[in-house]
């Protein structure tokens, strides 16, 4: 599909993106706009390079594609210098390939903060309180009526949330079940991030000038502080070297008994094969998933376990910010383009 054929500038979108004023930001900016519509769920490099083709001058790219030295060097080729991801995170994308072919890298932090962090909180809520087992159970005519022991859950008011990775999602979560659920919060930064401490301090005070009950909090050194004391944990951390398989077998064994895990960030954060192993072995353990470790398959045994509860990778699906996103996507293409600063922002 193609938007204003005559541009002097070629932009390809490797997938249709909602909303149309990303379309509009391109073609005010002088852009020949090509929109992929090709069936199929991931595009291949091959795909992709036949996308650059012998002329383009930016591309809009997606989460689920491999953006190495091998399409920077393509889109470099054809006479292009601007990239953009489709998302906040880029371990799709070897930045350094993109440097040493002297393209820039967007990507679209902000818009999707509120949006990924109620996702995280729903995934909390469904598993703490079993919401996915009772809607299958009550489908399949199984409900002869009411009795005290029906999927009894965790309640999460008093109890402890951790946050691992405390940047704009993770400290938009813990204030959500801070003020949502009155959950006490321990939280790990990797980044040494000081907004949930500044937020948490203003709260608690807040909250004793009403004379409430205060929530406390704690900022904790290692990761393991927090999956010993907490009883959900949602992990917010960006993926790269230090965070891959973050929880492993052996520090899933400090997770409480009967904690919640919850994860909307990248899926190798988590050695999915350790967890679905925990999960058999202690079903009182529960899990909220949006990523997976190999997308779009998710280990085997997972999809069998009532304790988990899993979506795919929705975090950032509300119509708002799917359209934010690619404004944003748009905007850092176009920025280019035109020999403006592009946004990039690791800090998410
Ligand atoms: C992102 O932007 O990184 C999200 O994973 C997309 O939902």
């Amino acid at each position: 599909q193609v938007w204003n054929p005559a541009g002097k500038h070629r932009v390809v979108s490797t997938k249709p993106m909602p909303g149309t004023r990303w379309i509009g930001l391109l073609t005010a900016a002088g852009c020949r706009v090509e929109v992929c519509t090709e069936n199929k769920t991931i595009l291949s490099v091959e795909d992709i390079r036949s996308l650059i083709g012998t002329q383009c001058d930016g591309v809009i790219g997606q989460l689920t594609e491999d953006w190495g030295e091998e399409l920077f060097a393509a889109l470099r080729k054809a006479g292009g210098h601007a990239f953009s991801n489709m998302a906040v995170g880029y371990n799709n994308v070897d930045v350094d390939a993109a440097t040493r072919n002297g393209i820039s890298v967007g990507n679209t932090p902000g818009v999707l903060t509120e949006t990924t962090a109620e996702l995280a909180a729903a995934l909390t809520l469904a598993a703490a309180r079993r919401v996915v087992e009772a809607d299958d159970f009550m489908r399949a005519g199984k409900y002869e009526g009411w009795i005290p022991t029906l999927f009894v859950g965790n309640l999460l008011k008093g109890q402890t949330v951790g946050v691992v990775g405390a940047g704009r999602i993770g400290a938009a979560y813990a204030r959500m079940m801070i003020e949502g659920f009155k959950m006490n919060l321990i939280y790990y930064d990797l980044y040494q991030s000081t907004r949930l401490e500044n937020y948490v301090t203003a709260y608690g005070e807040f909250l004793k000038s009403r004379r409430e009950v205060p929530v406390t909090w704690k900022r904790a050194t290692t990761v393991e502080e927090v999956l010993g004391e907490a009883d959900v944990v949602s992990l917010h951390p960006v993926l790269d070297k230090t965070t891959y398989h973050l929880i492993n077998k052996e520090r899933l064994a400090l997770m409480k008994k009967e904690a919640i895990l919850v994860n909307a960030s990248r899926g190798p954060v988590i050695d999915e094969a350790a967890l679905v192993e925990h999960l058999k072995e202690n079903p009182m353990f529960r899990v909220g998933l949006d990523v997976f470790e190999d997308e779009p398959h998710m280990k085997p045994g997972l999809e069998k376990l009532p304790n988990a509860v899993v979506v795919p990778h929705i975090a950032s699906a509300s119509k708002w910010t799917r359209e934010g996103m690619a404004t944003l996507a748009a905007l850092n293409v176009a920025a280019k383009i035109k020999g403006y600063p592009v946004w990039h922002d690791s800090n998410n």
